[in-house]
């Protein structure tokens, strides 16, 4: 049988574009290791032109945030008749945007922090800055202002008075024409991966990261974090938060593979953040980690998520 040719799709123009050459490499290594012919795509303008030409067998998306995981790639793929890695269209369009995410969470009674949103206009066109006071009101402070289309922790920020609320709110539109302003959970950080054709939830990890929170800098640092496999939490909760990300990840849609971000507060109660449907694959990535928790390996890994592809 002659070997099967994957295109790895990395790069493009989003914010996480650097992260995604990362992710991408590593993944055309693992699979070329793997026995498959790889070819690296960096995604621009001849995307769809490359692919008519190679005509490869599966699309590996090693893209993270815009065009790469809000469902924009998944459609092209879906046009040309490829099998792609990860989440549909739709799940794809439903995660990338936080707010929508949110909404669906609280429809079906998934506890999530609460939370307001806005777009442009209503602070342009609408007055919407003074709803601020009734805001810090309902959430207290302090406030995680948020972009609602975007990853790695960029353009978020947390206002601890009203006064700092326009500068988050501006430094957030500056990634989005939409933003998020959601109640502050003090508590443990985690992240719960999922994998497999028949989803399943690997050893949760949890992130104590050294700076203020699991910003940019602190998740693609060495040693900007520390990272405890399994979270230390007691078994009961870590029971439930597992069944919970499952839950989540199916009331999404998700396939493939995935990724959940849950707080624990302080009494336990669990809160969802968000889901992302292409987490990374560097060398600091949390899926990774926690595959390998269980014995299963980075080439594995990978290989794993392009057969629920190829055998979806
Ligand atoms: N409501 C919140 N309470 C406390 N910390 C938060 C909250 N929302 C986000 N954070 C912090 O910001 C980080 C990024 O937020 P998240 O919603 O997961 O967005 P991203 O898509 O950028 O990962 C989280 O990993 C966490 O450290
Ligand atoms: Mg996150």
């Amino acid at each position: 049988m002659s070997k099967q040719t994957i295109a790895v799709l990395k790069g493009g123009r989003s914010l996480e574009r650097n992260i995604s050459l990362k992710s991408g490499a590593r993944v055309e290594k693992a699979l070329r290791e793997k026995g498959y012919a790889t070819e690296g795509i960096d995604v621009d303008e001849s995307l769809v032109k490359q692919l008519k030409d190679l005509k490869p067998d599966a699309a590996f998306i090693a893209m993270h945030g815009r065009s790469g995981e809000d469902g924009t790639i998944q459609e092209l793929l879906d046009i040309l008749d490829i099998p792609y890695t990860g989440s549909d269209v739709l799940p794809s369009i439903r995660c990338m945007d936080k707010v929508l995410s949110k909404h669906i969470f609280v429809a079906d009674g998934i506890p999530t922090p609460p939370f307001y949103a806005f777009n442009r206009d209503a602070f342009q066109e609408l007055g919407a800055v003074d709803t601020m006071p009734i805001i810090g009101k309902e959430l207290g402070y302090p406030i995680v202002v948020k972009p609602a289309a975007q990853g790695s922790a960029l353009g978020i920020r947390f206002a601890h008075t009203e006064s700092e609320l326009p500068a988050a709110l501006i430094s957030a539109f500056s990634f989005d024409n939409k933003v998020l302003l959601e109640k502050y959970v003090k508590g443990t950080e985690l992240a719960v991966s999922i994998l497999g054709k028949e989803p399943r939830a690997l050893p949760i990890v949890e992130v104590r990261p050294k700076t203020d929170f699991f910003d940019f800098e602190s998740r693609y640092t060495m040693g900007k974090a520390d990272y405890l496999v399994p979270a230390e939490i007691p078994e009961a909760a870590a029971a439930e938060v597992t069944e919970l990300s499952l839950r989540v990840f199916k009331t999404l849609g998700c396939s493939g593979f995935g990724r959940v971000d849950i707080m624990m507060d302080e009494s336990g109660g669990l809160q969802v953040l968000e889901i992302n449907t292409i987490p990374g694959f560097t060398e600091t990535s949390l899926l990774p980690m926690a595959a390998q928790a269980v014995g299963i390996g980075f080439n594995d890994l990978v290989e794993e998520i392009l057969l629920c592809a190829l055998e979806g």
